[in-house]
């Protein structure tokens, strides 16, 4: 369950703004990945032009073997219903009550009859903890329970692919904690394929199997996440660390001043790498990896004290 998405050679650019070049990676069926960046780098531009919203200059999103960017209207509204998005700022239409946005995507693309559907939202609603505000409007709940009624509504079409722009972004750390949670739970549950957008570090360093970067119009790196925190790589080791020496500045690159005053400055060393959040019932997903297991299929040392208990009482600050 969950499929594959290659990505091949993608670049995107409005008028003469280039926004990314050549990107080139591929989700793996059923893995959770997060993609982070610094803001404006073309995160949720990427996302959008995943489900066919926004047409690429060139490149290719093969899916099932067919390739996105080059299908015809008809054939991409079929593709779509693969798909399960939560936007940046939920989307949820602020008129109608939580029950009927939820309801939505199945009155639109299902034939399926109001008791059918009574039930399947239902069943949303308990999955996301939102059971007894089905009549609230999105006006009046809380930020937390705008995103949690965004993700019931990406959930009710059963998608295989669940892209989350900033599903965390407005959120306190407890609620963050008990989303990337419920993240992590519905992967285990649904085998989905899932792609998060996210600039907290430490979502980004617990809950996936893969973490990409996009910096500086294109992609500085995207690999399994023991890959990316062990890398010494300057752009990933500064973005993943939160540190704030290294060649990202405030206005996205340093100049050569700034860098210059800064060489021979001592980096400080990496952080261990925290174990990767499990389920909250210890039931183990389909496609988690062991603790460690990429850093010595690959001859890579983990930086010391990483994956113990120990490691995941040092949150990096972001
Ligand atoms: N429809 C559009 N037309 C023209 N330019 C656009 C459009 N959508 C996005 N852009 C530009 O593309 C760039 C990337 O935008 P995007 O929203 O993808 O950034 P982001 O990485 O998601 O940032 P953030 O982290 O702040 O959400 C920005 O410069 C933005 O102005
Ligand atoms: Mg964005």
């Amino acid at each position: 369950m969950g499929v594959e998405i290659r990505v091949e050679g993608l670049t995107k650019s409005f008028g003469s703004q280039t926004i990314w070049q050549d990107v080139t990676l591929t989700l793996p069926a059923g893995e959770i990945s997060v993609m982070l960046g610094p803001s404006g780098t073309g995160k949720s531009v990427f996302l959008k032009t995943l489900v066919g919203l926004l047409k690429p200059d060139r490149g290719s999103i093969f899916i099932e073997g067919r390739d996105l960017v080059t299908l015809r209207e008809s054939d991409l509204y079929e593709i779509r219903k693969l798909f399960g998005v939560l936007f940046q700022d939920g989307a949820l239409f602020g008129s109608m009550s939580l029950y009927d946005n939820i309801a939505f995507p199945l009155r639109e693309h299902t034939r399926k009859s109001e008791s059918e559907i009574r039930q399947i939202v239902n069943e949303k609603f308990e999955l996301v903890g939102l059971q007894g505000a089905e009549d609230k409007l999105p006006g009046e709940i809380s930020g937390g329970m705008r995103k949690r009624a965004g993700l019931a509504r990406a959930l009710v079409l059963d998608p295989e692919i669940i892209l989350f722009d900033e599903p965390d972004s407005g959120l306190d750390p407890v609620r963050t904690a008990y989303l990337n949670q419920l993240i992590v739970d519905l992967n285990a549950q649904i085998d989905a394929t899932f792609l998060i957008v996210t600039h907290d570090i430490n979502t980004a360093r617990t809950v996936p199997d893969n973490i990409g970067l996009l910096y500086h119009r294109h992609l500085a790196m995207f690999g399994p996440r023991e890959m990316l925190l062990s890398s010494e790589e300057p752009v990933v080791r500064q973005f993943l660390n939160a540190q704030r020496i290294g060649p990202i500045g405030m206005s996205e690159e340093k100049d050569a001043d700034e860098l210059a005053a800064e060489s021979g400055q001592e980096l400080p060393p990496l952080p261990p790498i925290p174990m990767q959040l499990g389920t909250s019932d210890g039931t183990v997903r389909r496609h988690q990896r062991e603790p460690g297991g990429w850093c010595r299929d690959n001859g890579v040392t983990p930086p010391p004290r990483s994956f113990s208990d120990d490691s995941m009482s040092e949150p990096v600050a972001s």
